[in-house]
Formats: structure tokens, sequence, C-alpha cells
């Protein structure tokens, strides 16, 4: 039986996974998004200063790619594909059921931070659209019926 707790991954171990490589920014920070689901602002400052990369340098990166958020999100991410086949497959009707049952926005946090909720353009799967993606797991072909009983599974 594993009794140890798993160790927490610093941004110093992200940078060092990557051997401090200027060219390895991208990746740098998708690992940090995985760690911390968002990209703090203090994460970025210590990037900037072990890295010796200007804080707008990195800023520029992080707010030119949609994958990359600046702002706190959830335990649990749901996006919900607004690519064309699941437009035509009712992905509007899925996004207002969610932002009623969550009782939030698009692009906002629930309150307990278990769900953040974002749309996304085409997940790649779009034959089986309607397509909800959460926490990486693909919902496929999901109606607004559905949506109460898996957020319960979150
Ligand atoms: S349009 Fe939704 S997965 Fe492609």
């Amino acid at each position: 039986m594993k009794t140890a707790k798993a160790k927490k991954i610093t941004v110093k171990d992200i940078i060092k996974k990557y051997g401090g490589d200027k060219t390895a920014m991208i990746a740098i920070l998708q690992d940090v998004q995985e760690e911390f689901r968002y990209l703090p602002k203090a994460a970025l400052s210590s990037i900037s200063k072990q890295m010796e990369v200007p804080l707008t340098r990195i800023y520029e990166i992080a707010t030119f790619y949609n994958a990359f958020s600046l702002k706190q999100r959830g335990k649990n991410l749901i996006e919900v594909c607004a690519g064309t086949a699941c437009h035509v497959q009712g992905a509007a009707r899925l996004m207002d059921r969610m932002e009623r049952d969550l009782a939030i926005k698009c692009g906002e946090t629930t309150k307990d931070k278990m769900f953040s909720l974002e749309e996304v353009r085409c997940l790649g799967c779009c034959s089986l659209a309607p397509v909800v993606r959460i926490s990486g797991n693909i919902h496929p072909n999901l109606t607004q019926d559905e949506v109460p009983k898996i957020l319960k599974n979150y």
C-alpha cells in the first residue's frame, strides 16, 4: 500500500525538465497549466526570472494561444464544442443547459471551484457531434437531458 503523498511539481521542476531551453516556452507553459489548471501570475513571473525572458514576452505567448488561460479554472474544465458539426447537432442547447445547471455563464467558474465552462472550436471528433469534453473525457452524442447525470459523475 502506498502511503507517501505525491510530490507537488513546482515551476522550477518544469523548467528543469526542459533544461531551461527558451525555445521550449510553449511546452513549459502547457506543463504549468496542467499543474495549476491555469497560468498563475506568480508562475509566469517565476518563469521570467528563472529563464531570463521578459515577462511581456511570456504574456504574448500565453495570450496568443486559446488553449492557455490566465483565469483560475475549476477542478473540472467543461469544453462545449461549438464547431460546425456540433453547432448543427445542437451545441447551443447543450451550452444553455450547462449554464442553467451550473448557474454560471460560459467563461466562468462555479463558486465551489468544481467546474469551469468554456466553448471550443472543434474537438476533432465531429462524427460524434454534439461533443462535450470534461476534464479530458469526451462525451459524444450528448443530449441536454443527459447533462445532469454527466455532471453528477464529476
Ligand atoms: S465540430 Fe465538434 S468535434 Fe468537430
